[in-house]
């Protein structure tokens, strides 16, 4: 069983995206510009924000955080994003989800001007990869493409099972698995919540991409022998430790990785790589690359 250590390739991108920034700042040139809105107080999305801008001054990004009350309404909301769809100097921001229970997410997500979408959430976005249109695509979906070319697994012809429909992981990444590219060209199925037969389905995957959202969800009798086994989920589960805590994925993976060719382990599997898809989202925006 190989490793897929995430945080390694994530830390090597990101210290090459430093080099680059580097030349850009020596050069008297103002460095991408990426903003967050964040609306209330959730205690995930506040790891999640803090993550981003950390990891945005590493490499020399600017970033600027957007922080709003929770019970804001949905026009001043829209407000703001209107300010950061016109302000020049910003390259690409997002908007925090989930949003409060009071705000309608997808009519907010489409006042996003496209082109600054660099979390590729936007319907046109979402067309654009569909059709195989250059677009942003979503930072998780990216990331665990990523993974699987900087592995060189080979996905052609292979079939892979994806667990988990979400717009923002199970749905993008399936489309992304079966699209004539590398990686890509996979045979895909998709599985979730009314899906019959699951266990059997899982088992059939040489590549199992895991975005459910349960922990442990996927056990040893659910995986062949030598599959690639892709895990999304990140969960804190409460114990007896000093933390109070510890993180475990959407796999069973003390009892899964064994029969595994390659895993992505929780933490420091497909996480790490996610920001990575939103920085080069960002410095595609400011590169002009997508919409040209
Ligand atoms: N909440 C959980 N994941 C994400 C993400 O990738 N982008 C945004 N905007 N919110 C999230």
């Amino acid at each position: 069983m190989k490793l897929i250590d995430g945080k390694k390739i994530a830390e090597e991108i990101k210290s090459n995206l430093a080099k680059e920034m580097a030349a850009i700042i020596d050069a008297g040139e103002n460095p991408p510009h990426l903003s967050a809105i964040l609306v209330g107080n959730d205690p995930a999305s506040e790891t999640y924000v803090a993550s981003k801008e950390k990891a945005c001054k590493s490499i020399g990004f600017t970033s600027s955080v957007y922080r709003l009350p929770e019970d804001i309404t949905q026009e001043k909301l829209i407000e703001v994003i209107d300010f950061l769809n016109n302000d020049d100097e910003v390259n690409g921001f997002i908007v925090q989800l989930p949003l409060p229970k009071h705000i309608d997410t997808d009519y907010v997500l489409q006042k996003i001007n496209p082109e600054k979408d660099v979390d590729g959430f936007h319907p046109v976005n979402i067309g654009r990869m569909v059709l195989g249109l250059p677009a942003y695509l979503p930072a998780t979906p990216a990331g665990i493409m990523m993974l699987l070319e900087k592995m060189n697994i080979k996905t052609e012809g292979k079939h892979c099972v994806v667990v988990g429909r979400s717009n923002i992981v199970g749905t993008p990444v399936s489309l992304l698995m079966s699209r004539k590219s590398n990686p890509g060209n996979s045979t895909v199925t998709l599985c979730h919540s009314k899906t019959e037969n699951l266990e059997e389905i899982c088992k059939q995957a040489d590549i199992l991409i895991v975005a459910i959202g349960i922990p442990g969800f996927i056990k040893e009798n659910m995986v062949k022998k030598g599959a690639v086994v892709i895990d999304v989920g990140i969960h804190r589960i409460e114990d007896e430790s000093e933390k109070g805590y510890h993180l475990m994925g959407d796999v069973d993976y003390d009892r899964v990785a064994s029969k595994c060719s390659y895993i992505t382990p929780v933490p420091g599997g497909v996480g790490p790589m996610t920001i990575i898809g939103l920085l080069l989202n960002t410095l595609k925006s400011y590169r002009r690359e997508i919409y040209t």
